[in-house]
């Protein structure tokens, strides 16, 4: 037997022990090396173990990936087409997964650590792994063969607005601004493509809030981790297999509004909860954020617009009540792996009563920091000095 032979018979006997739940991964190991007659070196003994762990508790042979520091996402279109992102686009990486069906087992034992099912009847899963690592994933037929996984990297500290401009996500001129955004409680709405930062800068601002402030945070799946001592977390619940106990996120925010919150924060806007936070904001809580997926400023009233649609609005009704909730939109753009903060618009209406954002200042993510005079100096008025 050769070394991978026979490190995947100890894997599966090691399976075998655990499935009785009768012995945790160190003993299972110990056991099934015994058992198989070997002798193994102690750092032989170790690596075993790990990998045992990593297979079983852990994303498999994915798991250095995840645990790479500088790793943010890791992909799986096949078993020899494995992607990860470190910050300058996405790398192949040379990963050998199996055939299609060991992806396919490996999507379904993921589903299942993040306590949801992944199978032919339930055949695409958005979890949340104990770790915090964020995994969806779709099976065949939906996927061309086998499962596509998609992992996120949970980062477990939240950056500062210093570690952001350090970072050129954010030009140094506005930093004063953001601080005093949170400071005299405007709502904020956070915009930007997929993966352009939106949660990431989100916690940077929380981060700011007062300690004496209590901050209730809504999510499809927990993500938010700021840096601040009193953040109550909520997030949504899927139906059981009979299509009950659902819990969507516009019921968290009706119940995070009789939690006394000081700020009130949206994770991701996704659909008919729009209209509950725009009815929060409207009705005196002030300071709150709010993340939206738009991929341009330009086209941030019409996302509300076709969102609070789902929830009855019309247009009408969503300008009236986005102008009066909405205070500025800080819009992110992703760009050859690098995230920055773009755009500053304020929301108001324009001439004929539309929903409009207002360009207010732009950053090309590099040396060009620019600001309409008369946008910026009503955002001096209103938030600064700072
Ligand atoms: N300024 C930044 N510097 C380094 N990594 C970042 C930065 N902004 C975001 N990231 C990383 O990029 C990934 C996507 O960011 P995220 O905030 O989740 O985006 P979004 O919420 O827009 O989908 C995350 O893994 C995050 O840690
Ligand atoms: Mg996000």
């Amino acid at each position: 037997m050769n070394g991978r032979a026979l490190e995947t018979a100890l894997l599966d006997d090691v399976r075998a022990r655990l499935a009785t739940g009768r012995t945790g991964a160190g003993a299972a190991v110990r056991d099934a090396v015994r058992d198989s007659g070997r002798v193994l070196g102690s750092d032989a003994l170790r690596d075993l173990e790990r990998s045992a762990r990593a297979e079983l508790t852990g994303a498999g042979p994915l798991q250095p990936l995840l645990d790479a520091a500088d790793v943010t996402d890791v992909l799986v279109n096949g078993p020899h087409d494995v992607w990860v992102e470190r910050g300058a686009g996405l790398e192949r990486v040379p990963v050998g997964l199996g055939s299609t069906a060991d992806v396919r087992a490996l999507a379904v034992r993921l589903a299942a650590l993040g306590g949801q099912r992944l199978d032919d009847a339930c055949p695409t899963v958005d979890a949340r792994l104990p770790d915090g690592t964020r995994l969806h994933a779709v099976l065949e037929p939906l996927a061309e063969s086998g499962a596509l996984i998609s992992l996120r990297v949970l980062r477990t500290r939240a950056f500062t607005i210093d570690e952001l401009v350090v970072g050129r996500a954010l030009p140094r001129q506005w930093a004063g601004l953001l601080r005093a955004l949170v400071r005299r409680r405007a709502n904020v709405l956070i915009s930007g493509g997929t993966g352009s930062g939106k949660t990431t800068l989100l916690a940077a601002l929380l981060s700011l809030v007062p300690d004496d402030e209590r901050v209730v945070t809504v999510e499809e799946a927990r993500e938010l981790r700021p840096a601040h001592p009193h953040v109550v977390h909520l997030a949504a619940r899927r139906a059981n297999v009979e299509g009950a106990g659902a819990v969507d996120l516009a019921d968290l925010v009706r119940n995070a509004l009789r939690m006394r919150p000081d700020r009130i924060v949206l994770g991701e806007c996704r659909g008919a909860e729009v209209r509950e936070v725009l009815m929060a904001m409207n009705t005196g809580h002030d300071g709150g954020f709010a993340t939206l997926h738009a991929n341009a400023v330009a086209v941030v009233p019409a996302r509300l617009e076709a969102l609070a649609g789902l929830a009855g609005m019309t247009r009408e009704a969503v300008a009236a009540q986005a102008a009066g909730a909405l205070d500025v939109v800080l819009h992110l753009r992703r760009r050859q792996g690098t995230r920055y903060l773009a755009e500053v618009g304020l929301v108001g209406r324009g001439p004929g009563g539309e929903l409009e954002v207002r360009p207010a200042a732009w950053w090309d993510g590099g040396e060009r920091c620019a600001a309409d005079p008369a946008a910026w100096s009503e955002l001096v008025g209103r938030y600064g000095p700072w």
